[in-house]
């Protein structure tokens, strides 16, 4: 078969990182699946906004539409505001394209360090499921009296009932699949009565159809702290678009390096395609240096086959990524070592065949 992809490598190290989960991905779907990756490269940045005025073309999320996925690098430049690269291209297709699941994997590799908690390999496997369309990131609010004293901003929570349920349904339907069966539903409704109250209750009704998972709650605070002091307790944790935001930076610190957190903005309808990206940004402080760690790109391709079924390929990339870090013979600058980013991605490459 062959599957269609469109590639938005972005700004600063994204098409650095993008550049070897194609190449990763491409050889592992052809020798574990059999199957053909298309890539359609897509200029779309901040380059593209100096000569065009847009971070895409007028078309651009109809040309989208019929890919099979995105695979998405980071945007974000100095020389113009976010407000405009990630506002105009990132934020945008999670809503229109409807991607409710954005799955935040955190894994301790072994050969990687893990000096914030001192685990060992393996002990941290989660995964994080955190909504991705509505909640505290609703562009809903407004500016009263701005640039006076006596200036007021709202910003409203939106949560709705089928927005909590399919995102809790999402995870509930993944803890099930997992061998330790067990879920932990994050917020704050001791304080956020209304929106996180609604939470709660949907919660409290999904949980009944799946008797065998083992579910609970948790508020967002003591969520923060057990991360840290017993992150091995998780497994799969769903939680609000701004909580799983911020906890899946921390879950990314504890397992080792920004640059190995993966992610994947998944439509699960398939009405629209899904997206797949590393969770770092553009990083211009170490872009043009060949210092950017690929595997969290690498990674990130590895969830885009599970997504298009190419559940082998999949499997054989995650694989090559841990023998090349539990080896350690290849390192790039956030691990310790002085590889560059094609050093890193040829050892992939090698070692998923
Ligand atoms: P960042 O994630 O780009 O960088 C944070 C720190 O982590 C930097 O020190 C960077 O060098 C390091 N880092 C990031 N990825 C790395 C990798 N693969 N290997 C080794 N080190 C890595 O976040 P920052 O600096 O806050 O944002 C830079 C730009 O990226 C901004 O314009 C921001 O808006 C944008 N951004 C875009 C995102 C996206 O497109 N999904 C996500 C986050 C930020
Ligand atoms: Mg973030």
């Amino acid at each position: 078969a062959v599957h269609k992809i469109a590639v938005i490598g972005g700004d600063g190290i994204g098409p650095e990182v993008i550049d070897q989960a194609v190449r990763a991905a491409e050889v592992a779907a052809r020798k574990h699946d059999g199957a053909e990756l298309k890539w359609n490269h897509l200029p779309w940045s901040t380059a593209y906004y100096k000569q065009h005025g847009r971070m895409l073309p007028e078309d651009g999320w109809e040309q989208l539409k019929p890919y099979d996925a995105i695979l998405f690098g980071a945007v974000g430049d100095p020389s113009v505001p976010d407000k405009i690269t990630v506002h105009e291209l990132l934020l945008p297709m999670r809503r229109k394209f409807d991607q409710y699941v954005n799955l935040r994997p955190a894994y301790l590799f072994a050969g990687v360090p893990c000096p914030l908690v001192g685990k060992k390999p393996g002990e941290i496997d989660m995964l994080v499921y955190r909504e991705n369309t509505e909640g505290e990131y609703a562009p809903v609010g407004g500016n009263l009296y701005p640039g006076t004293e006596n200036q007021i901003a709202i910003q409203t929570g939106v949560f709705t009932w089928k927005g909590c349920e399919r995102i809790l349904r999402a995870a509930f339907e993944a803890a099930q699949k997992r061998p330790r069966k067990k879920l932990t539903s994050i917020t704050k409704s001791n304080a956020q009565v209304y929106g996180l109250g609604l939470w709660d209750d949907v919660f409290n009704t999904v949980r009944k159809d799946y008797p065998d998972v083992d579910s609970s709650s948790l508020l967002v605070d003591a969520a923060a702290m057990d991360f840290v002091r017993k992150p091995e307790v998780f497994d799969v944790v769903v939680a609000s678009n701004l909580f799983g935001d911020i906890l899946t930076d921390l879950s990314a610190a504890v397992t080792g390096s920004i640059g190995l957190a993966s992610s994947a903005n998944i439509n699960p309808t398939k009405k629209f395609p899904s997206m797949f990206e590393p969770v770092h940004g553009s990083a211009p402080d170490i872009a043009g240096q060949g210092k950017a760690n690929p595997l969290a790109a690498v990674l990130s391709a590895a969830l885009m086959l599970d997504h298009l079924g190419l559940a082998k390929s999949a499997a054989a990339v995650r694989k090559a990524v841990a023998t090349v870090l539990a080896e350690g013979r290849v390192k790039t600058p956030d691990l310790a070592g002085t590889h560059t980013t094609t050093d890193m991605g040829n050892a992939v490459v090698e070692a998923v065949g």
